[in-house]
Parts: structure tokens; C-alpha cells; sequence
């Protein structure tokens, strides 16, 4: 697989035999609206931009955040959403900038990335990589290929506890989940 990331809670990586081309199509498109502020006004480097998804895809939400790669590596990124960006993160193909695109897929996870016999306890979440480098109101953006994240030094850190849970009244003790994931 050349270009998907991290998505949890459960990975995407297993899930995206039966359902790629929703799955992609639907990557493609929050990507799109995820960009929307980039390109209607400057975005400063390090900000976090909730987009909109509109109306089709209530439930669903998006941000972007752009970073220098160098500063992505070297300092990490820490609350971005419920990730934990630890130092020593790693994007393949390299490029200057990059954006990172996350997804909070709410009532809609177990449209995208539902299997049989299980209950979501929080919803899909993941984070893309695409190359920012040219991306601004100037430019008008291309369909970007996402890149590849490798966290080489530390575990990515997903904090389950900011996530709803999606229905109640099934667990009694709910815990704050830490999810490490180290990808390569
Ligand atoms: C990133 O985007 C710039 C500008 O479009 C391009 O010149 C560069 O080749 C791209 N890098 C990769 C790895 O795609
Ligand atoms: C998710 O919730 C929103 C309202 O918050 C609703 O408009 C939307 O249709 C729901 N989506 C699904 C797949 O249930
Ligand atoms: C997950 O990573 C955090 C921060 O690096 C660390 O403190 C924690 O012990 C790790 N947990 C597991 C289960 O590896």
C-alpha cells in the first residue's frame, strides 16, 4: 500500500480490503474540504484549521495543520486532536511542508469502517500526510498523493480519552485508552 496512514481505532490497514475505493473516494474529498482554508486566506504554519465538511457528510470532522518537516521532526507536534506527534517523525517522499489531515469519522465510522459483530466505543480517527509546499491561495491545488509517516524514534500517541463515546450504556468503567503505534 503506497500512501494510508494511521487510522484508529481500529486500523485502517485491515479494514481497507473490502472497502478501498469508499474508503479512498471518501479520503479524497475530506482532503478537499480539509484545504478549503488554505486556500482562501494565508494559514500560519502550526495552527490547527477545523474545515467544513458540508451537509452531505454531517458528523465527520476535519483539520489540517501545516508544519515545516524539519520542525515536524524534530519537534513533534504534540495535541494535535487526540494525537501525540513525538520527535523524530519521518515523511516519505520528503517535501519542505507538509499538511497533516485529520479525521474524525463520528457517527459515520461504522458507515466507512464498520465489520459485523462489532461495536464502535469511539469513533474512527486518523491522520494523512500530503505535500504542502506549494499550497496557498495562489496555487490552485492538484490532487496530492498522500505521503508516507513513519514515527521512527517514539510511538505515535492516540488519546482515546477526548474521543465521545459513540453509544452509551455499554461500559460501565470506561478508561481513557492510550493507543502507541509505531508504523514502518
Ligand atoms: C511537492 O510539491 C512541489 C510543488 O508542487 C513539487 O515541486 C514537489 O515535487 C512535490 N514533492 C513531492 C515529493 O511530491
Ligand atoms: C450523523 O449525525 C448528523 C447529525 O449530527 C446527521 O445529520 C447525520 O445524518 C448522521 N450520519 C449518520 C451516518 O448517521
Ligand atoms: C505509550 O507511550 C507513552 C509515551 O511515549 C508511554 O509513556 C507509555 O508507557 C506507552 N504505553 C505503552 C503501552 O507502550
Amino acid at each position: 500500500m503506497f500512501s494510508f496512514l494511521l487510522t484508529f481505532l481500529l486500523l485502517k490497514s485491515t479494514l481497507i480490503n473490502s472497502q478501498s475505493l469508499t474508503t479512498r473516494v471518501l479520503d479524497s474529498v475530506l482532503q478537499e474540504h480539509a484545504f478549503a482554508p488554505f486556500l482562501r486566506h494565508r494559514v500560519v504554519t502550526g495552527v490547527v484549521y477545523d474545515a467544513n465538511v458540508g451537509p452531505e457528510l454531517t458528523g465527520i470532522k476535519v483539520s489540517a495543520l501545516r508544519l515545516r518537516s524539519g520542525a515536524l521532526s524534530r519537534k513533534g507536534y504534540v495535541g494535535f486532536k487526540e494525537f501525540d506527534i513525538p520527535v523524530g517523525v519521518v515523511v516519505t517522499p520528503y517535501v519542505g511542508r507538509v499538511v497533516l489531515v485529520y479525521q474524525n469519522m463520528g457517527n459515520w465510522s461504522s458507515v466507512y469502517y464498520g465489520l459485523k459483530g462489532y461495536v464502535f466505543l469511539s469513533p474512527v480517527v486518523g491522520l494523512l500526510a500530503y505535500n504542502a509546499t506549494f499550497l496557498s491561495p495562489e496555487k490552485s491545488p492538484e490532487k496530492l498523493l498522500e505521503l508516507e509517516v513513519r514515527a521512527v524514534e517514539e510511538p505515535m500517541v492516540v488519546k482515546f480519552g477526548g474521543l465521545k463515546v459513540l453509544r452509551n450504556g455499554h461500559m460501565k468503567n470506561k478508561k481513557d485508552a492510550y493507543f502507541n503505534c509505531t508504523l514502518s
